[in-house]
């Protein structure tokens, strides 16, 4: 799937500014247990997708860059020496945010020209900005031959994220996005950044995520807030973060704080402990486990943690009442976005009709489903293959 939107990248580059650019593809990703952990110090269990950011990138002949976004047919120039945040700059600041940070780390970038398309939907918890973030700083560190290794990337990806877009996330997604595997998912270790790399394949059964196509407002802020809660209870507690703390700890402080936080943070304390359980039901492939464990961070993330939707919750319960769904959650930040499925071969064709119709009855909108494979982490494409 990424070949196609590689080669359309390289023929609207050569056409654009005439020359063979160099060619970079980064995937977006899932996550399959472990929401909002990452900025806990906790596990995640994500995985680096077939769909993604395609970039081509050469070195510019004049004092300025440019980049053109080509699915949204627009162009932007700008200067190396002047780079900062721009108010509602959208797709840019990424790229900003990437060379930025990547100069406060004393890297020097010359100016470069960029085009770059994707096939990951943007606002769908699927991770398009880390995609784009790590297509730039990878595309970035080969053209200027830099020698920034990759986890170094992934931080400035990320610093991007916070200081550019202004969302204070984690490292899951610049994670997945960079480190990915054929066949398989991280077990990603967010405090020391470490992932054993674990096939997920199970026999008989597929992943599908389900898009709302809905992105509701606020969520960047409400992001920011949730982690401004789970910081404030870690204080509380006198741990470095909410992975250090269990339900008795925290049950100890309930008067001393407030419910909201209290909820909160025993969400992320429950989720932590489902990453786990999670890894040993993959390792026994106790399908009803893994079920279970995906309904119950639903419930969390809608409950407790407050950061599902309407559109969301009526996805699960639709998957619950299917005989064919194992389970279904959430997956992402959330306020919109897609649910993640696990379903059985052969009742997937029935469970994807039936989820268009009643989601359009209901919402009279469109959802939209896609098989998703776990693929590799950001690359360098080889065009002759
Ligand atoms: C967003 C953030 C991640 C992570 C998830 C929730 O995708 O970028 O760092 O916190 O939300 O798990």
């Amino acid at each position: 799937m990424s070949k196609k939107i590689n080669k359309k990248v390289r023929k609207k580059f050569v056409e654009r500014f005439n020359e063979e650019p160099l060619v970079v593809f980064s995937p977006g990703r899932i996550n399959l247990i472990g929401e909002h952990t990452d900025y806990n110090d906790g596990y995640a269990f994500p995985a680096a997708i077939n769909k993604g950011i395609s970039a081509g990138i050469t070195k510019s002949k004049t004092d300025f860059s440019t980049i053109v976004a080509l699915d949204k047919n627009e162009e932007y120039t700008f200067k190396v020496n002047e780079v900062a945040p721009l108010e509602k700059g959208g797709w840019r600041n990424y790229i900003l945010g990437v060379v930025g940070e990547a100069q406060a780390k004393g890297y020097e970038i010359g100016n470069f020209n960029l085009s770059f398309s994707g096939n990951v939907p943007g606002g769908a918890g699927m991770s398009s900005s880390a995609a784009l973030e790590n297509a730039i700083g990878f595309a970035l560190n080969e053209l200027f031959q830099l020698n920034i290794s990759k986890e170094e990337l992934i931080y400035i990806s990320q610093k991007a994220e916070h200081n550019y877009a202004g969302v204070h996330c984690g490292i899951m997604d610049q994670f997945a996005s960079m480190f990915g595997e054929k066949k398989s998912a991280l077990l990603l270790d967010c405090r020391n950044i470490n992932a054993e790399v674990r096939e997920f394949n199970l026999e008989g059964y597929k992943l599908i995520l389900i898009n709302t196509n809905v992105k509701h407002d606020l969520s960047e802020s409400a992001y920011n807030k949730r982690r401004a809660s789970c910081e404030r209870v870690a204080a509380k507690l006198r741990v470095k973060a909410l992975r250090d703390a269990t339900e008795h700890d925290l049950n100890l402080i309930k008067d001393e704080i407030s419910d909201d936080d209290y909820r909160k943070a025993r969400y992320v304390i429950q989720e932590n402990k489902r990453v786990n359980a999670f890894m040993k039901a993959v390792e026994n492939s106790d399908i009803y486990s893994l079920g279970k464990l995906l309904y119950q961070s639903h419930e969390g993330l809608s409950k407790d943690y407050e950061v599902s939707c309407e559109e969301l919750d009526f996805l699960v319960e639709l998957a619950k009442k299917s005989e064919a769904v194992v389970g279904a959650r959430m997956m992402g930040g959330g306020f919109g976005g897609c649910t993640i499925n696990l379903v059985k071969k052969e009742g997937l064709d029935e469970f994807k009709k039936e989820v268009s119709l009643t989601f359009k009855e209901k919402f009279k909108r469109n959802c939209s489903i896609y098989k998703v494979k776990l693929s590799k982490g950001t690359h360098v494409v080889n065009l002759k293959n």
